[in-house]
């Protein structure tokens, strides 16, 4: 039973953090009823007036910018100040407001990542020179094949994947396998899990831990989550990233999601050259209407024509918070390309799902995603 309520909190602690959200810039007047952080939580010195929907945000970028997790300055309850690191970090937060009155008008050039890249004790050291001989004393290679036009990489995807007939008769999708996140320098927890997705916008996410059964999901309205014996409605912030995920085309048709798309150049990812896709989202794109990012990056393989990574940064008061998805490991599962690896990261966490069996429009009940109802 211990064991249970502790898998609980964490699992809870750990989709709150991966849950949260950033306001968009322009408030709505639904958005300006916000409350300020010092409103919500108990104990705000220094960053007093933002938002309380951001302050979970900041922390993933201050935690991300030191490459700690929330531990390194919290204990259990996170209003208390027993962590020297914390107070320390607090008279980083002024010093770094101060730094940039002082000489920057304000702007946010310098920010705990600036000095900590990653660290939690800047260089003091220039960085060793790193020259790449091997690349210097190559011969010029002949002028580099001209980049295609976005239409055109997009319409390579598509057919990469199995064309379009077949991405329009897609209606359910079963994923199978585990998922292993990563909090900082904590241990990874891997456990197993199952994914059923519906078109176009229902998700439920079952984990399946020693200590139970672990459950969210959205049902086209409702966001809820679950174990054993309790459910409980996802509202506001975290209501917002389940609809996003919830998309079931998110990461297929995709370009209806862009007013503008650019290919900007040529990259490369592991041992895979791709192109570079610059995307402006359109209104209706979940990442703009939901959390106001205003561009994402898309990487795909020059050969295969297939996705291999998305790309875009969060604001936050403090600065901003990178999100990378990686999806690897794409085999036909009925005629469609699908990832059996999905990799993401949003610092200080990382996931990885690693599918062991995809199945294809197998029918699931509209109820499977519902809410149960409470039991008498
Ligand atoms: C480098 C230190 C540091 C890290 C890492 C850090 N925090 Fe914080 N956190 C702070 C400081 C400092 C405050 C208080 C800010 C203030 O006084 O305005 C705070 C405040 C909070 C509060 C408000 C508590 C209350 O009721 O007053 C929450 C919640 C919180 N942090 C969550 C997190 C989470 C979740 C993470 C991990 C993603 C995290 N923090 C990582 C330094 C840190
Ligand atoms: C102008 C550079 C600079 C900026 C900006 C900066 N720091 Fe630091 N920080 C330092 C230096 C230098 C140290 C001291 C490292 C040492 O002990 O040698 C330090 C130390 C710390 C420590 C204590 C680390 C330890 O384990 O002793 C914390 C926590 C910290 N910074 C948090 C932050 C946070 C959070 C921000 C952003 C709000 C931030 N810093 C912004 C330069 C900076």
């Amino acid at each position: 039973m211990k064991n249970l309520a502790k898998i609980l909190i964490l699992t809870v602690l750990i989709t709150i953090c991966l849950g949260y959200f950033i306001e968009p810039r322009h408030a709505t007047a639904q958005q300006s009823e916000a409350k300020t952080a010092e409103q919500v939580y108990r104990n705000i010195q220094v960053l007093k007036g933002i938002p309380a929907d951001q302050l979970l945000g900041t922390m993933s970028f201050i935690a991300g910018s030191l490459g700690v997790t929330c531990n390194y300055c919290h204990v259990n309850p996170f209003d208390k100040d027993e962590k020297p690191t914390k107070l320390r970090a607090r008279e980083m937060i002024l010093m770094m407001k101060k730094i940039n009155q002082d000489n920057f008008k304000d702007n946010l050039s310098v920010n705990c990542a600036t000095c900590h890249r990653g660290s939690t004790i800047p260089a003091t050291t220039a960085p060793v020179a790193h020259v790449d001989f091997n690349k210097i004393l190559a011969p010029a290679s002949a002028a580099p094949a001209p980049l295609p036009t976005a239409d055109e990489v997009f319409d390579k995807y598509i057919q990469a994947l199995g064309g379009k007939d077949k991405i329009d008769k897609m209606t359910t999708l079963i994923l199978k396998g585990s998922n292993t996140q990563i909090n900082g320098p904590n241990p990874p927890q891997t456990t197993r899990g199952e994914i059923y997705r519906k078109a176009p916008n229902k998700l439920m996410m079952v984990m399946i831990t020693p200590g139970g059964t672990f459950m969210q999901a959205y049902n086209g309205t409702i966001a809820w989550r679950g174990s054993n014996d309790r459910t409980q409605e996802i509202r506001g912030q975290d209501l917002l990233g389940a609809k996003r995920d919830a998309g079931f085309f998110r990461n297929i048709p995709l370009k209806d999601q862009y007013s503008t798309l650019k290919v900007v150049g040529r990259d490369q990812i592991g041992d895979k050259e791709v192109y570079v896709v610059e995307g402006v989202f359109n209104d209706t794109a979940p990442e703009k209407s939901l959390f106001g990012i205003q561009q994402e990056k898309l990487f795909f393989d020059t050969k295969t024509g297939l996705l291999i990574r998305r790309y875009l940064e969060y604001s936050t008061p403090l600065g901003k918070l990178p999100e990378m998805t990686d999806f690897e490991d794409y085999r036909s599962v009925e005629g469609v390309m699908l990832p059996f690896t999905i990799r993401s990261s949003r610092p200080p966490f990382s996931n990885i799902q690693k599918f062991t069996e995809i199945t294809l429009n197998t029918p699931v009940e509209d109820t499977k995603f519902d809410m149960p109802k409470k039991s008498p």
